[in-house]
């Protein structure tokens, strides 16, 4: 008999035909009901077991985590929360699983617990929940761009330039690091490494997804970046995914209207095609929130806030004018920031970007034209001579989802930023050609695809919305 997923069964219309479905146990009640999940939802189906005419020794091995395969009738369901079950006539154990050694028991587990067993925690209904949010999310993502004239590119991860400055970068090499060769200043000397010179992890696809902008118009990266800061926060990996378009003939306005168009394409999608999930993500932030003192409980409800990014502008806020509003804030002049805002030109922390977002706007917000000495090289300068054509989306609980900027296309502007900052111009030739053959207007961004998963889920720590979290002393699994 062909198999069904439980989540199609769940919706099944037409009663008392045979059905087959495997899937695991999550609890089995009184001998008799299970509830079989199988991944395919949130929802699990319950399993009628005639206990009086099964085997005992079958009956002793329907524990959690069993794997079971299961052929019966599908019913209109006699007991309260399920419309349908299936009456057992077949039961196999496909796989046993000890009840006693089995970490993911049916109750309430710590996240550090979950964190520790992540290659069982997704078979918990939170993180499956997330899990299959980050999938359709990251298929929303292609639909986006894919729907509006983007091409995919897959650019390096390992990679022979490090100019972006975006953080610090792993090294790559196939030396034996005990005996690696030195030249002879003592140096280690690439020249005889694997690729002939110093390479590292990718921190970004951007110089190299700028290339192809510059000949297939609109193009997009979506793949694995790598940062070795040692940020122990809630927001940082050390691996992490990282979505960025580019787009040759837009400035910095274009660039801003790009970046909401498409964060509210890909939660409409999810609030579209993720109910179930999202209905018990929402539940749960709304049960965790009870148990918090009022002070730091969030007024919006998952649901509430993703919808309200969906239907209200982003607010277009110039660094300039953020600078007034922090500096001229309560806590500035109460002397509650760590880092007190003074003057033009200090870097915002995330305790400011906060404070914008959450208590200022309360909405989503792009902060656009930054002091040119705290970005990065390549972004364009502006007639003031001392800001560029940088943005920032911020997002409230989150603080920055997107950065991005327009980019600097006149040559001998960029070369002049090069030499400032110390960047080899032997080293950026390829990227330097750009602005020789054909150079033009153009801008792009980068999101930080497990921050737009916590957004979208709810969940408070960037360590759970990553199947294998890689953070400062932790790369197990
Ligand atoms: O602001 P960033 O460093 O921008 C760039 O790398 C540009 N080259 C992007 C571009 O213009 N194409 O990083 C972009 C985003 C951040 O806004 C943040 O969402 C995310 O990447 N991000 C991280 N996410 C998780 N862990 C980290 N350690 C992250 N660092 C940055
Ligand atoms: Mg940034």
């Amino acid at each position: 008999m062909e198999r069904s997923n439980v989540k199609e069964l769940l919706q099944c219309e037409s009663f008392l035909q045979a059905v087959h479905v495997k899937g695991w146990v999550r609890t089995f009640r009184g001998n008799r009901f299970i509830a079989l999940n199988d991944g395919s939802t949130i929802n699990n189906i319950q399993c009628v077991v005639d206990f009086e005419n099964t085997d005992e020794n079958i009956l002793k091995r329907i524990t959690t985590g069993a794997a079971v395969s299961i052929t019966g009738t599908l019913v209109e369901s006699q007991g309260k929360g399920q419309r349908v079950e299936i009456n057992v006539t077949n039961l196999d154990i496909l796989g046993d699983s000890s009840s006693e050694e089995y970490p993911i028991q049916p109750k309430k587990h710590s996240f550090e617990f979950l964190r520790k067993n992540a290659h069982l925690r997704v078979r918990t209904n939170t993180f499956s929940a997330v899990m299959r949010v980050r999938s359709a999310l990251s298929f929303a993502v292609h639909q986006y761009f894919q729907q509006n004239g983007f091409f995919y590119v897959n650019t390096p991860i390992i990679t022979g330039s490090d100019a972006e400055g975006a953080g610090e970068m792993f090294k790559v090499t196939n030396f034996d690091i005990n005996k690696a060769p030195v030249d002879e200043n003592e140096d280690i000397d690439y020249s005889q490494d694997f690729f002939g010179k110093e390479t590292n992890l990718t921190v970004s696809g951007q110089l190299e997804a700028e290339t192809y902008a510059m000949a297939l118009g609109k193009v997009y990266t979506f793949g694995p970046t790598f940062r070795a800061e040692n940020s122990n926060t809630t927001r940082h990996l050390a691996e992490f995914w990282m979505i960025e378009p580019e787009v040759a003939f837009n400035d910095l306005d274009a660039n801003m209207d790009l970046s909401e168009d498409f964060i509210k394409h890909v939660l409409k999608y999810v609030l579209e095609n993720c109910q179930d999930d999202l209905n018990f993500l929402n539940d749960r932030l709304i049960n965790e929130d009870k148990t918090k003192p009022q002070a730091e409980r969030s007024d919006m409800s998952l649901l509430e806030k993703l919808h309200f990014v969906v239907d209200n502008n982003f607010k277009r806020v110039s660094y300039t004018e953020a600078i007034d509003i922090l500096r001229n804030s309560k806590p500035n002049k109460k002397k509650k920031f760590k880092f007190p805002i003074n003057e033009w030109g200090a870097d915002l922390q995330s305790e400011h970007e906060r404070f914008l977002v959450e208590k200022h706007f309360k909405c989503p917000v792009i902060l656009f034209d930054y002091p040119a000495n705290i970005k990065a090289f390549y972004m364009r300068l502006n007639e003031d001579g001392k800001t560029v054509r940088a943005m920032d989306v911020l997002f409230p609980g989150i603080g920055e989802m997107v950065g991005g900027s327009q980019r600097e296309e006149r040559l001998d502007v960029l070369k002049q930023k090069m030499a400032e900052l110390d960047i080899e111009e032997k080293e950026m030739w390829w990227y330097l050609d750009t602005r020789k053959f054909g150079t033009a207007v153009h801008s792009g961004f980068g999101l930080g695809f497990e921050r737009l998963v916590l957004f979208t889920t709810g969940m408070g720590n960037i360590r759970d919305v990553i199947p294998f979290p890689r953070t400062p002393q932790n790369a197990d699994f």
